[in-house]
């Protein structure tokens, strides 16, 4: 069910998948490790001490195959179907080494081995590695966090005060909401530019900045293709169509922590100005990429923010203590944190998790492998695809031409297919479609383009694209 275009391969010396199998994930396991080596040593169950070394152990296997260029081995059947799906793949492939694989299938594979050491644990099931580090890292979001609360505040606030009584035109409201709804999605997009993943080169300060307002005006430039006005048009006209019937928009989500919050402050907003009924939000099933959303990191980031102050005051690992909050600022975040638990309570705001986000293929494969899913997205009025990984599954992390149209590069989800795709995307792989003819060369003559040598331009996240497709004829 996979398109012909080949897959970028760990051993491309010019892609960032060679960067990854070599850099990246040594990296990211050694982290892995450290995370669990701290818990187990605040746990005073013997059996569970030992059980966790193991664990460590194991965690240290895995590094050590991957950096040996050793085959990839069978995953042990922890009872969940996409083992089979898993293992079929893997010897299907030849059972490649580390070295020499198709980048999305072993970066799949490597977080769901993870899954099966604790999985298949006694004591560790359900234990989320990256589960510290996604808490920290949305703790240093707070300058850009407290901005967004009061800026969101802010615009409910002259929403309500101007509805309908402010003599404006119909073109005029029209116009002022295109703005906003532009403004609300650049956050949510932008929100993508960092995530943990990617931390192995990114310092906190490199992330304060890349969050900020300012940082958003400057990079509006930086969007190489934007479809959102055909987004907007889409949600107006089932607004005006179906006024009072369910409108349902779907996010599918990627990173936790400052990207969650992101995704909820376009939700909120979506459901505010009545462009969508209905948000569904789909999780990861298990810890995934480092910083992808679980349901736990749902409800923690809840439940942080009711009470943000002693959220943002505690004092970190290094004893280090933070500045207080303002009262305005508590208010802005409890504004939130209220206005977000009553459209949850009121079951317009859902989270719905699903096995098929976590199998180790593309999005092709969804009517085949997920029909229900497929179906279910059919329903929605418009499905959000964020940051990299999902755009990666989108066109299969294929090494297409970059000017191929989006619509082709996404197959089944594409044409016909009943689904309209909205993919927002910061770009950190070499995959990247619909660009106009040119765009790519002209990257690569940029300092650290790549030049010849690569696409380099399109791993950092400094480059974005919104792409639309429409799923119909
Ligand atoms: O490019 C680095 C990387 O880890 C990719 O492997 C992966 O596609 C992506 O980042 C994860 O980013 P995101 O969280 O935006 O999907
Ligand atoms: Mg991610």
């Amino acid at each position: 069910f996979d398109p012909k275009t080949p897959q970028y391969l760990t051993s491309d010396k010019s892609s960032f998948a060679s960067v990854s199998a070599h850099e990246r994930w040594p990296v990211i396991i050694t982290g892995a490790i450290d995370d669990l080596h701290r818990t187990v040593g605040s746990v005073n169950d013997e059996e569970k001490r030992q059980e966790g070394k193991s664990i460590i152990e194991k965690l240290a296997t895995l590094k050590y195959e991957l950096q040996h260029d050793r085959q990839l081995t069978p995953l042990t059947d922890d009872g969940h179907p996409d083992i089979a799906q898993y293992n079929q793949e893997l010897q299907q492939r030849g059972n490649p080494t580390w070295h020499n694989v198709p980048w999305l299938y072993s970066e799949c594979y490597l977080y769901r081995r993870i899954e099966t050491f604790f999985s298949l644990s006694q004591h560790w099931k359900g234990y989320d590695v990256f589960a510290r580090q996604k808490m920290s890292t949305f703790k240093s979001s707070r300058p850009a966090v407290l901005e967004l609360a009061s800026r969101y505040r802010e615009l409910a606030h002259e929403a309500e005060a101007g509805k309908g009584q402010d003599g404006r035109s119909p073109a005029e409201v029209e116009q002022a909401e295109k703005l906003l709804f532009s403004e609300m999605c650049e956050i949510c997009l932008w929100g993508n530019a960092t995530d943990l993943s990617l931390l192995t080169s990114l310092t906190y300060e490199d992330i304060q900045k890349l969050q900020g307002s300012q940082a958003r005006q400057t990079s509006q430039k930086n969007i190489l293709v934007n479809d959102l006005d055909a987004a907007f048009a889409v949600l107006q006209k089932a607004r005006s169509e179906k006024k009072d019937g369910e409108r349902r928009v779907d996010i599918v989500l990627d990173n936790s922590g400052f990207e969650l919050f992101v995704d909820l402050i376009l939700a909120g907003y979506l459901l505010s100005a009545g462009l969508a009924t209905t948000i569904v939000l789909h999780p990861k099933r298990l810890p995934w990429f480092v910083s992808d959303v679980t349901p736990k990191d749902f409800s923690d980031l809840l439940n942080t923010l009711v009470d943000p102050q002693a959220f943002y005051t505690a004092p970190d690992d290094s004893g280090k203590t933070h500045p207080a909050l303002s009262d305005k600022e508590v208010s802005d975040v409890q504004f939130l944190f209220e206005q977000w638990s009553q459209f949850h309570q009121d079951g317009q705001l859902i989270v719905r998790p699903h096995q098929f986000w976590t199998t180790p293929g593309s999005y092709w494969r969804m009517p085949h492998l997920a029909p229900e899913l497929f179906d279910d997205l059919k329903e929605s009025e418009l499905v959000l695809f964020k940051g990299d990984l999902n755009y990666r599954k989108l066109t299969n992390d294929a090494a297409w031409d970059p000017t191929t149209p989006f619509t082709t590069a996404i197959g089944p989800m594409g044409p016909k297919s009943g689904i309209r795709v909205m993919a927002f995307r910061t770009c950190k792989a070499d995959t990247v479609v619909g660009l106009p003819a040119g765009e790519d060369e002209k990257l690569r003559q940029m300092p650290g383009g790549g030049g010849s040598e690569g696409r380099k331009w399109a791993w950092s996240g400094k480059w974005a694209v919104v792409s639309f497709s429409d799923g119909q004829a």
